[in-house]
């Protein structure tokens, strides 16, 4: 359906048009003066010059034609010619029924669905998930949400970091600690124990201690060293117990994704991305752009115009090792393979850019991807503590993802105890629900380039610009819509009251706040717009006596508003990732 601002622009076009000016001046904006209008349209300026005629003249021309009362409550031209408009209730009552009756709210694309690889996890195995990787979750999966409502058919991939010294340096430090395991057996060959040698804790535990000897004990570094190129070289006991490492570890990832809200379609590594490097690297030479570099192989990739100097992206060094920037051009190849999308689309944070540039320009110059396939990478800042610096841990440490969703829903939880809605067998669950919504939407609702302050009070609270704030707006309308009787078949009605008004203009405007969230990939968007119109449901819910009301035709109308902006908001917060609970 049409947006309410096309069809008032349509009108103060076609005034234009009658009048004898350019139609294409019509264009009709949301009022950046809410005291003196509601739209405005400062055609007349541009008319002006085309017509040789004051902008007053031009705007009184257009506006005499709007006086008939259909669509607009009232039209004005003011100096120095802007037409200053507020549209008729009933109208506008009439678009919101549309709105009411339209499976989406009205929202419609603007473009043709793309098929969208996304690349929002990159959890290292074996290594907890760290605040580092919260990010990239939390806007990767929003960002997912509102592609797919716009048609985009996008693949989600975690892609792993499941390759590498990391896994050398677990093994040789397994070897030391549990010398008679099978797998370490040359001869070994299987069969493959069901149960692996160590829990998730034990390998979490590991690695960091194997990583800290790897740094005073030369010969264990080399170990391990040595060990990673067998696994790579697939020998079955390393091999074996590499898949162990996996497979409890990705079995923790999916536990701690899934509790944040989180879900990837595919969980493909770096691991699913090595055969596909030496054809890459080939197909690189066929194209003449690897070239060889003190004993490396690198590809240039600084071209003429540049305003900053972009080193070489290398590709593998003189001791034939391959390195992250190899891994990535290499699963750039296998995502094409399999998905021919038209965008891919990585979130990391920015001190990845250089990285993310290099790659780009490599896959471009080697042709591993068509032209008119575009690449992007958004690189986020960081979340720091109130110090200003990232985000720790009390004691000074890494701050794991677990623990901080678990302070978060033990404040929460002690937070409603104190107002007693909830029920003592859903408090856990409502927590949960209200810390997940406190801790995306405070991530959210920043420009994602920007560092922001994680500050558990402000994000928490129930009141503001707060991810509670918008549940809390939504459990208030399911409440008094369920006193109501919950389900009537309620139609809108046209506005008696400024803040009903008020109410139904910012309903109004959702399509145009998730199509440029949409556009710009930015959830932002949503959130500050979801601010808004929840704002308005409080001044409307405020000022009017819904369940009081004696007219019950009115009443209806009321219930219908209320419940038109219940449906939005929380269409909002599903894009932006959390959910709603029934009482908090
Ligand atoms: N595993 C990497 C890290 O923890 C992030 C991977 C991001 N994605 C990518 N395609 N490079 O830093």
């Amino acid at each position: 359906m049409e947006k309410l601002i096309d069809r008032l622009s349509a009108v103060v076009a076609e005034a234009f048009s009658a009048a004898g000016y350019d139609p294409a001046c019509g264009r009709v904006t949301v009022s950046n003066r809410p005291d003196l209008c509601e739209f405005q349209c400062n055609g007349a300026m541009p008319a002006a010059k085309q017509h040789h005629k004051a902008p007053l003249v031009i705007a009184q021309d257009v506006v005499d034609r709007l006086q008939d009362g259909s669509v607009f409550a009232s039209a004005e031209a003011v100096k120095p010619g802007f037409i200053n408009l507020r549209v008729q209730p009933a109208y506008l009552a009439a678009h919101l029924e549309q709105m009411r009756q339209s499976e989406r709210l009205g929202v419609t694309g603007e473009r043709k669905p793309r098929g969208v690889v996304l690349d929002y996890g990159g959890p290292n195995v074996a290594k907890p998930l760290h605040i580092g990787h919260l990010r990239s979750a939390i806007i990767g999966e929003s960002i997912k949400r509102i592609y797919r409502y716009f048609g985009d058919n996008v693949v989600g991939d975690i892609h792993l970091g499941d390759w590498g010294l990391q896994i050398g340096l677990i093994i040789a430090e397994l070897e030391r600690r549990k010398p008679d395991l099978p797998y370490f057996d040359e001869s070994f060959t299987g069969p493959y124990p069901e149960e692996a040698p160590f829990t998730i804790s034990e390998l979490e535990e590991i690695y960091p201690t194997a990583s800290a000897r790897s740094k005073e004990d030369e010969p264990f570094a080399a170990r391990a060293h040595e060990i990673t190129f067998a696994v790579q070289q697939r020998r079955p006991g390393y091999y074996a117990l590499w898949r162990h490492i996996m497979q409890v570890s990705v079995a923790d990832l999916r536990k701690n994704y899934d509790n944040l809200n989180v879900s990837f379609d595919v969980w493909k590594g770096e691991s699913d991305a090595q055969p596909y490097i030496p054809p890459m690297l080939e197909k690189l030479k066929a194209e003449g752009v690897l070239v060889e570099s003190e004993g490396a192989l690198v590809v240039p990739v600084a071209e003429e115009g540049d305003r900053k100097e972009l080193p070489p992206c290398i590709l593998v060094k003189s001791d034939g090792a391959t390195l992250y920037a190899t891994t990535d051009l290499a699963t750039i190849v296998q995502r094409m393979e399999d998905y021919h999308p038209d965008k891919l689309l990585y979130l990391t944070d920015k001190r990845q850019s250089l990285h993310f540039e290099q790659v780009f320009r490599t896959a471009r110059k080697g042709h591993l991807v068509p032209p008119e396939t575009e690449l992007q990478h958004i690189g986020f800042g960081t979340m720091n503590g109130k110090d200003g610096k990232p985000f720790k841990t009390r004691a000074g440490g890494v701050m794991r993802l677990e623990t901080l969703i678990a302070d978060i829903v033990t404040y929460v939880t002690d937070k409603i105890r104190e107002n007693q809605t909830v029920p003592e067998d859903e408090l856990d669950a409502t927590a949960r629900c209200i810390a997940i919504a406190a801790l995306k939407y405070g991530d959210l609702s920043n420009l994602a380039t920007k560092d922001y302050i994680f500050d558990l009070e402000r994000f928490a609270a129930f009141e503001g610009n707060t991810g509670p704030y918008l549940l809390y707006t939504i459990v208030r309308i399911k409440s008094i819509l369920n006193r109501c009787g919950g389900e009537g078949d309620w139609a809108m009605a046209p506005a008696d009251s400024e803040s009903a008004k008020a109410l139904q203009l910012e309903l109004a405007q959702m399509p145009d706040a998730l199509q440029m969230a949409y556009r710009d990939s930015a959830p932002n968007v949503i959130c500050a717009y979801a601010y808004e119109l929840a704002g308005a449901v409080n001044r409307f819910y405020h000022e009017t006596r819904i369940l009081a009301e004696p007219d019950k035709q009115k009443q209806a109308g009321y219930l219908a508003l209320i419940r038109l902006a219940r449906r939005a908001l929380e269409e909002c917060i599903d894009l932006l990732g959390f959910s709603a609970p029934d009482r908090m």
